[in-house]
């Protein structure tokens, strides 16, 4: 049943029509719960919360899948100006994108030509950018872009999926670059052929791949809410002398904060993945799809209390 609704929610979180309904209509359906806000007006209060109780924010500015370049600019700029907002309010923060948001889809030119003016306010303002991975049809372009983009600016990571069978080759890889990568399980419905259907085999390839690139003296983001993963992390951080400035936790706004508060408070680097903006809809679904008991959440946002 559990593998049916993930199945049915990942299938929802492609839809365009809805998308493009959820934009029109605003947040809904219990979906505050894990967006911060629409604007970063209402956002940049949710940072200032969890910087005060000691936690690093990285933004995600929610979209994906933008078909035409006008809403890729839009995109952009929006992207800049969050950075700005970032800078004059001193928040504690990164930002994270999806390149389907800058123009993937419509061109790589455009894309990196996006990139390009949002790296630049990053590094104006000393703000780190992470391209989210999304799906495996857009893999290796991505992982092609962040290799690009890295040559010119030091500001910037990118994302590997240990669901991936290749994912230690391109651990392997990208270590020339010395890069800063965030570490996660996966959130998209990917074919057998690419990437592994049984949790326990995408469990096992997290713990090598957190493990490779942590040895390899590269700055790490352990991105899970799984606590075996993070028990796996802190032996290792013991096992090999680790210190704590090499890597961080890294967990969804709303999901397990009162287990983002205790890694903060036993001395660990803990960052909340804050979305916000209008297009929040397929980042909603993989959320439903990842654990189907937040669903009770939504019912209760399209019933009432
Ligand atoms: P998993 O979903 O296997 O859960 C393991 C255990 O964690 C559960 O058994 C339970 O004990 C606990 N748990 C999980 N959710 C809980 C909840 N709501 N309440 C209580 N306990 C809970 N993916 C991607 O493809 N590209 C990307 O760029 C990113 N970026 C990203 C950033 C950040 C900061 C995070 C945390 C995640 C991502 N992801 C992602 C999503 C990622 O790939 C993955 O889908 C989710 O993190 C879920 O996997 P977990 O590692 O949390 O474990």
């Amino acid at each position: 049943m559990e593998r049916v609704l993930r199945n049915f929610f990942l299938f929802l979180s492609k839809n365009k029509l809805f998308t493009k309904l959820a934009r029109k209509y605003g947040l809904r359906f219990g979906a505050g719960r894990f967006v911060a806000g629409e604007t970063m007006e209402n956002t940049a209060k949710v940072i200032e919360e969890l910087n005060r109780k000691g936690m690093d924010v990285t933004i995600d500015h929610l979209g994906e899948f933008v078909d035409n370049e006008e809403e890729a600019k839009q995109r952009t700029d929006e992207c800049i100006e969050a950075v700005h907002v970032i800078a004059e309010k001193n928040l504690h923060s990164q930002l994270s994108l999806k390149l389907t948001s800058m123009g993937l889809d419509i061109s790589e030119e455009l894309v990196v030509e996006n990139m390009r003016k949002i790296l630049e306010a990053g590094k104006k303002h000393s703000v780190f950018i992470t391209i989210d991975m999304e799906d495996y049809e857009r893999y290796e372009q991505t992982l092609r872009i962040f290799q690009q983009l890295k040559e010119e600016y030091d500001l910037i990571g990118t994302v590997l999926q240990a669901y991936l069978y290749r994912v230690e080759e391109d651990v392997a890889n990208l270590n020339e670059y010395s890069p800063n990568l965030r570490l996660v399980k996966g959130a998209y419905k990917e074919s057998p052929k690419v990437a592994f259907p049984e949790k326990k085999d995408v469990d096992e390839n997290f713990k090598k791949i957190i493990k490779m690139h942590m040895l390899n003296g590269n700055y790490t983001a352990i991105a899970t809410h799984d606590d075996a993963i993070i028990e796996y992390t802190k032996q290792l951080e013991k096992e090999h002398s680790i210190s704590r400035e090499q890597f961080e936790f890294q967990m969804l706004y709303g999901i397990r904060p009162e287990r983002q508060e205790e890694l903060v408070k036993e001395g660990y680097r803990m960052r909340v993945y804050v979305p916000y903006g209008d297009d929040w809809y397929g980042y909603f679904m993989r959320r439903l799809a990842e654990r189907p008991a937040n669903v009770g959440f939504v019912l209760k946002g399209v019933f009432g209390k």
